[in-house]
């Protein structure tokens, strides 16, 4: 039998840190010092175990509360981090020992995306442009297509990052990752902190790119209905590791629904799960 070719491919990996242990309050003196002198180490698993295989003209959702490990696993494909054990290959590159060639054809978007904060978004999407080797006219015409298609309003291109709205800096960040047409895009909460209006801007752009290029697409999301209407398959982190996968459909047939109501993707988080992602700062 064939095997098939994924444009990602996740076997086994794992990334572990070691935190320093806050001492407890009521320790004894003496052993409060030594504790300062040599902290405690408590190990974090941050990814533990994680598999997963997406394909070109799919989005993989990852869907898990705050510090279930998403960052990280992102962080882990896109070379910003090295893996403790396991493998991730980007059609066919191994992300460790080729990652120069994987960063050409991948793009990370994240809230915490940095910007020359003095500069404009132009001088920044051009700046990036040019990295690419896209020339400052042709990066300004797409970037201003981009940003309009997701409800920035195009004359305010021109004024410092500084001065803009966190949603805004966002959009920016998502205008950047598409000025080229990267192969495999990652997108680390691309509508967290968006208004309701800029929300659904957003996922109509990704699922416009999902249909118009052949890129694999990964995305993170606490967002339940996010997860239903953009991605072909979703998967469920908690503390590291994946503890369900399958499509929407198949997730909720894993959760007998309660008498007169059907199953919602948020009844299966919180019966595989215990949390409410609604709650807390999620
Ligand atoms: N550089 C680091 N050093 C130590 N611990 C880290 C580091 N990066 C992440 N962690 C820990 O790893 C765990 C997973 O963090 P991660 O950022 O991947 O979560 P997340 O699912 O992206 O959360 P959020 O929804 O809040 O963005 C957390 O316990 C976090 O504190
Ligand atoms: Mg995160």
């Amino acid at each position: 039998m064939e095997t098939p070719i994924y444009g990602l491919t996740v076997r086994d990996v794992t990334k572990h840190f070691k935190r320093s242990k806050k001492p407890e309050d009521k320790l004894r003196f003496t052993k409060k010092i030594k504790n300062i002198l040599k902290p405690e180490k408590e190990i974090i698993r941050a990814v533990d175990g994680i598999s997963l295989d997406v394909n070109i003209g799919e989005i993989y959702g990852i869907l898990g509360a705050n510090g279930s490990g998403k960052s990280t696993l992102i962080r882990l494909i896109s070379t910003l981090l090295l893996p403790d054990s396991g493998s991730i290959h980007v059609f066919g590159d191994d992300v460790v020992s080729n990652s120069m060639k994987v960063r050409r054809i991948m793009n990370r978007v994240s809230v915490e995306a940095s910007f020359f904060k003095r500069l404009s978004s132009a001088e920044n999407l051009i700046y990036a442009a040019r990295l690419y080797g896209i020339s400052s006219s042709e990066a300004n015409k797409k970037a201003q297509s981009i940003l309009d298609r997701l409800g920035f309003e195009t004359k305010r291109m021109d004024e410092e990052m500084e001065s803009l709205s966190r949603g805004m800096q966002q959009k920016v960040a998502i205008a950047r990752a598409l000025l080229t047409t990267p192969m495999l895009l990652l997108l680390d909460e691309p509508t967290t902190g968006l208004d309701p209006k800029s929300k659904r801007d957003v996922q109509a752009f990704i699922e416009e790119i999902r249909n118009d290029r052949n890129a694999v697409i990964v995305l993170t999301t606490h967002d339940m209905a996010e997860a239903e209407r953009l991605c072909d398959r979703v998967a469920i982190i908690d503390n590291g590791k994946f503890i369900a996968e399958g499509t929407v459909k198949e997730l909720l047939a894993m959760v007998p629904a309660k008498e007169n109501t059907t199953t919602t993707l948020e009844d299966v988080f919180i019966a595989l799960t215990g949390k409410n992602l609604e709650e807390g700062d999620a």
